[in-house]
């Protein structure tokens, strides 16, 4: 990165689906020629004058730049001209190792909406000496996956700190109800982990690990919850699995490692689709269990997998404007402490969790790690959303980005 940026940042992938999301975000929210100077970046330059049109007149004076993700030179070209680069060029796993390098090397801050466990975790191992030799801030899953559970958890643990005197040993956290629908992008993403995971035994087994993305040198033996259904007491309802939780828990546990075993070093954490109380909470949570476990089974056989393809969404498909619209998420998060009180808050979200929402959540996140460089108080390296920017994350997204964070 050079000493003066032409661009505070530039949103690499902005003719992907999300990406798309995220540039009309930017532009609606800070403009052109504002205190925020950004560029849209892609690999088909007929793909972002299309984009730039769909963008309408605001749009016109909107830079842009050339990069494919298979050529280091064009991505360090993008990485010289800006302080942060947003990629939504995913699955990651396939097309994101170049960027991640460059920026690692070149200074360069970066955020993305990974969620690919596998692919963080050996981004980590082969580029993290070399951010933190260059300073560049990078922070993976900015987006619905995982930043409500990442900070719902730092915000409820700062109001058991508050009001018990320390934080909860256990954090339980439940939707309670969301809105929305998948991508291409993303089941292109989803279906790569389980065809790298189908192929690698080694690779299932670090997938299990709940500590996979802690530092090498940490220690928590604390065992996690595993169960697939069971009534939560701290939330008050039956519980089935979620299907982002292989996801957000690693990095909730990342978090507490980088930060000293803030949570505790008994810390647990779990993640559930809550499906209410009573007799038809818990036949909603037999319902729900079985019919995920049947859907990720069709997805982890070669010849279902195949069939399903045909009707799952294909990159660069998504959720309509009115479907975003429409969507929202509402989360509770239930901590209890090492002697049984229980503090409860809850996160929710305006619009749709994948698009509508994660789109202003990764803007947001991008500009507030750009806030964070400026204090100089963070070492370069990788970051999760809470560790790196914790309240003031929660306090951008309050204040720009539809969420709320409260406690009950
Ligand atoms: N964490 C979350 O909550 C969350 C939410 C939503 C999405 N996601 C993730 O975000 C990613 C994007 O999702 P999406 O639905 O927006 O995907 P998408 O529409 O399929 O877009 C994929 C993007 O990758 C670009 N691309 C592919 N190969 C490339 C190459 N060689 N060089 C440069 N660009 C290349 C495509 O460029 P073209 O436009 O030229 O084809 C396209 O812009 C996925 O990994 C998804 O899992 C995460």
């Amino acid at each position: 990165m050079t000493e003066k940026a032409k661009f505070d940042l530039v949103v690499y992938g902005a003719t992907s689906f999300v990406g798309a999301i995220t540039a009309e975000y930017i532009l609606s929210k800070y403009g052109i020629g504002g205190d925020v100077s950004w560029a849209i970046a892609a690999r088909s330059p007929a793909k972002l004058a299309a984009l730039k049109e769909k963008l309408g007149e605001g749009a016109a004076d909107l830079p842009t730049l050339i990069a494919n993700s298979d050529e280091e030179a064009s991505l360090a070209d993008v990485c010289a001209q800006t302080r942060l680069v947003i990629s939504t060029v995913g699955p990651y796993a396939l097309y994101g190792e170049k960027l991640v390098k460059v920026c690692a090397t070149s200074g360069t801050h970066y955020c993305d909406l990974t969620g690919e466990v596998q692919w963080i975790s050996a981004m980590l191992d082969k580029y993290g000496e070399t951010a933190r030799e260059s300073g560049a801030l990078i922070v993976n899953c900015c987006g619905f996956d995982s930043i409500p559970s990442d900070l719902g958890t730092h915000f409820l643990q700062n109001y058991a700190t508050e009001t018990t005197g320390g934080p909860c040993e256990t954090v339980e956290f439940g939707v309670e109800a969301a809105k929305g629908e998948f991508s291409g992008g993303t089941v292109a993403s989803l279906l790569n982990v389980l065809k790298e995971a189908g192929a690698d035994p080694s690779l299932r087994k670090k997938l299990a690990d709940p500590y996979l993305m802690c530092p090498d040198d940490y220690h928590n033996t604390a065992k996690q919850r595993t169960e697939a259904r069971y009534y939560s007491d701290a939330l008050k309802s039956w519980c089935a699995p979620f299907v982002m939780a292989g996801i957000n828990t690693r990095i909730v546990q990342r978090t507490n490692a980088l930060q000293g075993n803030r949570y505790g070093e008994n810390f647990r954490y779990s993640e559930y689709t809550m499906t209410g109380d009573g007799f038809r909470g818990r036949l909603g949570s037999i319902a729900m269990t079985l019919g995920m476990g049947g859907f990720m089974g069709v997805l982890a056989l070669p010849p279902t997998r195949w069939l399903a393809e045909k009707f799952l969404p294909k990159p660069g498909e998504g959720p309509s404007k009115e479907v975003q619209e429409a969507g929202f998420f509402k989360i509770k998060l239930a901590g209890t402490t090492s002697s049984g009180e229980v503090v409860r808050v809850r996160v929710t979200g305006d619009r749709d969790p994948g698009y509508g929402s994660t789109a202003k959540m990764l803007a947001e996140a991008g500009l507030c790690i750009l806030d964070t460089a400026e204090t100089g108080k963070n070492a370069g390296g990788f970051w999760t959303p809470a560790s790196l920017m914790g309240d003031a994350l929660v306090e951008r997204l309050e204040a720009n980005a539809g969420l709320t964070f409260e406690t009950l």
